[in-house]
């Protein structure tokens, strides 16, 4: 089972970034923690990121025949990419959409996002543990349904 991991724009910048909102850990380090749960789980992961909506659009396209889901943080396109929110609708996988910070709780902007819709959950607030929980949640999900 493989799970594509990816990352929008900015968060190539984590531990730059404001660390109340973002946690001080690097996208490297989270990337690491993410690789050890996947070996824990005995899956296999695939990690982007781009600040380019369609960088992301074109990895998506070109990866997700070879993968059983997406975990995705789209960084500011989650409030208004319709574009990605096709591209993910497209793949017919399930999504996990991951926020560091909790979205809900911020500007009335922010609290808005056009990805929702094509997602099986979202995990916000709980900064680099997300995507862990993520990850845990969508090989549950996607094993219930095979
Ligand atoms: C973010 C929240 C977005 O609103 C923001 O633009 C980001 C990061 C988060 O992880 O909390 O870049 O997706």
């Amino acid at each position: 089972m493989k799970i594509l991991i990816i990352n929008g724009p900015n968060l190539n910048i984590l531990g730059v970034r404001d660390p109340s909102l973002y946690g001080s850990e690097t996208l490297e380090s989270i990337n690491k923690e993410i690789e050890k749960k996947a070996s824990v789980l005995n899956i296999e992961v695939e990690f982007f990121q781009s600040n380019h909506e369609g960088f992301l659009i074109d990895f998506i396209q070109q990866e997700y025949r070879n993968a059983s889901g997406i975990i995705i943080n789209p960084g500011a396109f989650t409030h208004y990419s319709y574009a990605l929110h096709d591209a993910l609708v497209d793949t017919k996988l399930p999504v996990v959409e991951v926020h560091l910070s909790d979205i809900s709780s911020r500007e009335e902007w922010r609290k808005i996002s056009v990805i929702k819709p094509a997602t099986v959950k979202q995990v916000m607030g709980k900064k680099g543990n997300g995507y862990i929980e993520a990850l845990d949640f969508l090989v549950e999900y996607i094993g219930n349904k095979n």
